[in-house]
């Protein structure tokens, strides 16, 4: 590493401790982000990736911080059914343990997916089978966790508008087998199995005032109102919130219409995944956490402000393990990227101390 760079770096570490230091003495508020959440009955929370909760360090910051978590891939098609009729809950039942142990809800992520789905299930799928195979898995997955899910993603990412159909779904393996129905099918095999689950419809590119996410709002409002005129049993709506870091802040206009209009549906709003990738944001990471510090600040004071928001979860809590640091496009200066509240130290970042702040403000 050459000699400037070791500079500004060793320089950003001390800049870093200082404040770390200053933080602990003049933190008087909630020093927890579930504790930031209490007043206004709002859930925080984070994806919890295999292997967490082993590590002791993190075990206990996931147990302090949170008073919700999410599988980030242990409740997936691919972990619960992995051969044909042969389920496998033994990495979730440990989370849900964890969880029950801390007083904490548990989301379910996910039940029907075009994406991650085990080798088996795309090869066995016929037009034939595909009703029963999709039915048995929701009863079987949903019926094992049975009264102790807050919400469960039935179906994760079905629409895309790109995909040129006037319904705007995405021409996935489930529409290809089962046409549109697939999604009636789903949400009403879930609501048998599991009568007190918030059911749930997860979706990214919800949150952007551009062309392609105001195409896939209007795709998605009017797959609601769908489901409201087929009284199809839906109780809310995932907004992933994977965002990007710019360098000119983005507004959110077309998202605070579209949060109305859910309300108006009588929906409840989770925010589902959110992380910031900062792929063109500064190298320095003082400079690089203020910024992502701020689109946190400015995406969470944003969506809080609607009644229909109950949840805030991100996709995993430490900068340590994000899926944004194994895509294949890496910050052109091959550093690790910063998306998460906590870094890979386990260190509260702005972006923790922005969500306490957007979550205590009334
Ligand atoms: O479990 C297998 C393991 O047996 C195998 O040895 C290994 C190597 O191939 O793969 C492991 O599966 C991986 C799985 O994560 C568990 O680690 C899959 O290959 C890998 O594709 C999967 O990535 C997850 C991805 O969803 C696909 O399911 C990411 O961790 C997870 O962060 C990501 O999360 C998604 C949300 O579910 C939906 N919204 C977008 C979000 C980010 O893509």
């Amino acid at each position: 590493m050459e000699r400037r760079t070791f500079l500004r770096l060793s320089a950003g570490a001390m800049t870093l401790a200082a404040a770390r230091f200053l933080r602990a003495q003049e933190t008087s508020g909630p020093r927890t982000l579930r504790q930031a959440a209490a007043p206004r009955n709002l859930l925080v929370g984070t994806a919890v990736g295999r292997g967490a909760l082993g590590d002791p360090d993190m075990a206990r910051l996931i147990g302090e911080q949170f008073n919700i978590v999410v599988s980030e891939n242990d409740m997936k098609w691919a972990a619960t059914q992995p051969e044909q009729g042969r389920y496998d809950f033994s990495h979730a039942d440990q989370l849900v343990a964890f969880a029950e142990s801390h007083d904490q809800r548990v989301r379910g992520h996910n039940l029907c997916w075009h994406a991650d789905n085990p080798k088996w299930l795309e090869a066995a799928l016929t037009p034939q089978n595909a009703a029963t195979i999709l039915e048995d898995h929701v009863r079987t997955v949903a019926g094992h966790y049975a009264e102790r899910i807050h919400s469960w993603d039935v179906v994760n990412e079905a629409v895309n508008p790109d995909d040129g159909r006037e319904d705007g779904l995405r021409k996935s393996i489930w529409l290809q087998m089962l046409g549109p129905d697939y999604l009636e099918l789903a949400f009403r095999t879930a609501a048998e199995a599991d009568p007190k689950a918030r059911l749930t419809y997860n979706d990214y590119g919800l949150e952007l005032d551009n062309s392609g996410d105001d195409r896939r709002r209007k795709a998605l409002l009017k797959l609601l109102h769908r489901f409201r005129k087929k009284n199809i049993p839906l109780h809310a709506i995932g907004i992933q919130s994977h965002l990007s870091g710019s360098l000119v802040p983005p507004t959110w206009k077309g998202l605070n219409h579209f949060l109305n209009q859910v309300h108006d549906l009588g929906l409840e709003a989770y925010v589902t995944e959110m992380d910031v990738n900062d792929l063109e944001l500064p190298a320095d990471i003082p400079t690089r956490d203020r910024m992502i510090g701020n689109l946190y600040r400015s995406y969470l004071e944003d969506v809080l402000k609607h009644p229909a928001v109950k949840a805030v979860l991100t996709w995993g809590f430490t900068d340590r393990f994000s899926w944004l640091n194994g895509l294949q496009r890496q910050r052109p200066d091959h550093l690790p990227k910063r998306p998460l509240p906590f870094d890979a130290d386990l260190h509260p970042k702005p972006a923790f101390d922005a969500m306490v702040e957007a979550l205590t403000k009334g």
